[in-house]
């Protein structure tokens, strides 16, 4: 019995030394992370560009993998229950980590509690924009036109749960507008759409349709921001065109809940000098972004900002009554 109870703590020391050891060296292969949208989108687009300066700062490769569906709730899930070895991590955003556990009842991680919290990567407001034929010249004529012409239009988004749609929710729902809703699996391959004028109009993140409004190719309304952005000079924000509706959007870095610390700490050291690349700060604000300071960065930051989240959003969309069924 002796040896056998040695046996065994003797192996769990081995096992602990080891994993210590394996902590201290990570990583020591590539890290893989999910992208819980579709290639081309604003989570793609900010997790790429912050990942390829944290695989510098870790020495290893950074994989990006695109596993859209439902909102984005696919890849989180995956994630929640993937090794927590730190080479499965996932950048989510404020549709994933916020307002999917009021739209789907059976959801199968919380924001909350599933996973070790790295830090949060980026805020974005998000903007009005339509198909570039649509007849409006302003926002104030866009309102007027959806009042009569709603149920005829369609609106694109990333998915039931994505900030686009719950972004559209809250947009549509304060109008009293009933447009036609097309899912797609990111805002990426939404926005193709909106260029070829297969859908009307969305509401989605600066990030993702800048450049196709200073390309000429789509029709921005407004920034739903209480200002202007710096690279959108000429678009107006929604209070200026006498609407009230403010929406930001945000990106967040997570791994599988049992992420040892000392991994959690090298990623958030990773994500933190990313955000103080000038190249990251100055394609951050091309986009409309900008990154966490002080407090609101790392995993307590981004704790602070799931939980206030939850509670902010929850209450919103039991309001619009709407579910994933
Ligand atoms: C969203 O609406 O949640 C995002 O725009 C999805 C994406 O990153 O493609």
């Amino acid at each position: 019995m002796r040896f056998a109870r040695e046996t065994v703590v003797g192996s769990l020391l081995a096992f602990s030394v080891l994993s210590a050891s394996a902590q201290a060296q990570y990583p020591t292969k590539p890290i893989n992370i999910i992208v819980p949208f579709a290639a081309g989108g604003p989570t793609d687009v900010v997790t790429r560009l912050v990942g390829e300066h944290m695989s510098r700062t870790l020495g290893q490769t950074i994989i990006v993998e695109n596993v859209g569906g439902a909102g984005g709730t696919l890849g989180m899930t995956r994630v929640a229950q993937a090794q927590p070895d730190g080479y499965t991590i996932a950048v989510g955003n404020m549709g994933t980590q916020s307002a999917a556990p009021a739209l789907y009842p059976s959801l199968k991680y919380d924001p909350a509690k599933s996973f070790a919290q790295i830090g949060i990567v980026n805020y974005t407001p998000q903007a009005i924009v339509a198909k570039k034929n649509m007849a409006a010249t302003n926002l104030k004529e866009l309102l007027d036109f959806l009042k009569t012409n709603s149920a005829k239009q369609t609106y694109g988004h990333a998915g039931v749960g994505s900030i686009s749609h719950v972004s559209g929710l809250v947009f549509n729902s304060k109008y009293g507008f009933n447009p036609t809703l097309v899912p797609y699996r990111g805002t990426g391959p939404a926005l193709q759409d909106l260029v070829a004028g297969q859908i009307d109009y969305m509401v989605d993140q600066s990030l993702n349709v800048i450049p196709q409004i200073k390309a000429g190719t789509i029709k921005a309304y407004a920034v739903a921001a209480p200002a202007r952005l710096d690279s959108l000079p000429d678009v107006p924000t929604t209070g200026e065109g006498g609407s009230d509706f403010i929406f930001s959007a945000w990106n967040a870095m997570v791994a599988p809940k049992d992420t040892p610390r000392d991994i959690v700490a090298k990623l958030a050291d990773a994500l933190a000098k990313a955000l103080d690349d000038p190249n990251v700060k100055k394609r951050y604000a091309d986009l409309g972004s900008t990154g966490p300071q002080g407090a609101d960065r790392g995993p307590a930051g981004l704790q602070k900002l799931v939980e206030s989240e939850v509670a902010r959003i929850t209450p919103v969309i039991k309001a619009a009554g709407v579910t994933a069924n």
